[in-house]
């Protein structure tokens, strides 16, 4: 007999819908590690609103302790308007730069992708998007101005306050390494989408991206302006493949490409470093108008569990089988609200769970 292997997982409900989205993926990966015979420890711990609450700041040290003991990390969402009037450094939205910060995740992958059977949800043409939506956006999740030089200063009264976007070399070079190997699984294009017209930090990525790009001789690389790349995801979204950015502009992207595809409920996202340690999280927010309602739409989370087992535990016949299980309760017109339209089967958070379960 095979030895069965064991995993441990941090889990991070977070605030909002974050704590039932979590619940019904962590039944799903439970269902699949019994079918692949693995045993999968989960450890929950607090991050966001409910850390603050609890010890009054979003992320306490023991939610670090843990996620850095473990083989991945399961995130649910954070935030809501209760702490939107809390100083910068306590909202719950620090816990998340603050963890991604800690446990070094500079690469964040954000696929967008059309469902054949959710492509009425899009809000662009059929025209447009006959030819399929098929977008990872590889985002450079630990540098840039996010993380960049920051402040306020008064020169005769006059306060002028300053956010900066630097760049080395080094900090390029890894997230490009990410963005052509993950080409390469796929249809081998990267778009590098930058503000080389004007800032010298996009020109240096410009030139260590043309250095590295001959390493990879079947990948095609081109470059496009971010306001350029803006306008093209909503005219001709299938020219994309893998779009290679910085923080912020993959931040103000992956939100554009997300809402091209209809269905913001389904979109899944790693967070990852050079070996396969990754936090897998929906990109959704925690929705605090719908939580505890059972109207949240669980299948990003579900599908965030999927790339968790690909790309921290290293299999993908797993991920294929969540996968494959949501596209077929979905082929059978089960829809949550966010998703449903006039003929489909509405059903809630906990239903759907269940019949992902039933599919796998
Ligand atoms: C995201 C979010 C975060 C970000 C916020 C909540 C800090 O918008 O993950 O895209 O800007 O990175
Ligand atoms: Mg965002």
């Amino acid at each position: 007999m095979t030895k069965q292997k064991v995993y441990d997982i941090a889990v991070i409900p977070g605030d909002g819908i974050g704590v039932e989205i979590t619940d019904v993926a962590l039944e799903v990966m439970n269902k699949v590690a019994a079918k692949y015979k693995m045993q999968l420890n989960f450890t929950k711990v607090l991050a966001g609103g409910c850390a603050f609450d609890k010890y009054g700041e979003p992320l306490p040290a023991e939610t670090v302790v843990q996620c850095k003991k473990s083989a991945a990390v399961l995130l649910g969402a954070v935030g809501g308007p209760k702490w939107d009037t809390l100083p910068g450094d306590k909202r719950p939205e620090k816990a998340l730069l603050g963890i991604r910060a800690a446990l070094g995740l500079y690469a964040n992958l954000r696929p967008a992708k059309i469902y054949d059977v959710l492509k009425g949800a899009s809000p662009l043409k059929d025209a447009i998007i006959e030819s399929g939506v098929d977008v990872l956006i590889v985002r450079e999740l630990t540098g840039g101005i996010y993380f960049g030089e920051r402040g306020r200063r008064a020169e005769n009264g006059v306060v002028t306050a300053f956010d900066s976007e630097a760049y080395s070399e080094k900090e390029i070079a890894r997230i490009t390494h990410t963005a052509f190997a993950a080409a390469m699984k796929r249809r081998k294009k990267v778009t590098l989408v930058d503000k080389a017209n004007v800032l010298e930090s996009s020109r240096l990525w410009r030139e260590v991206v043309a250095k590295i790009a001959p390493e990879y001789p079947e990948v095609a690389l081109n470059y496009m302006y971010v306001d350029n790349a803006s306008m093209q995801l909503v005219r001709n979204p299938a020219q994309f493949d893998v779009i290679l950015t910085s923080n912020l502009f993959g931040d103000i992207l992956s939100d554009e490409a997300s809402m091209i595809t209809g269905s913001i409920g389904m979109l899944a996202s790693a967070s990852m470093r050079e070996d396969s340690f990754g936090m897998y999280e929906p990109i959704h927010g925690s929705a605090p108008d719908i939580a505890g309602k059972d109207l949240a739409n669980p299948l990003a989370q579900i599908l965030s569990a999927a790339m968790l087992f690909e790309y921290s535990l290293g299999m993908s016949e797993p991920a294929r089988n969540i996968e494959n299980a949501v596209e077929k309760v979905l082929e059978k017109g089960y829809r949550t609200g966010d998703i449903w339209t006039e003929g489909f089967t509405k059903v809630g958070t906990k239903k759907m769970g269940e019949l992902v379960l039933a599919e796998l």
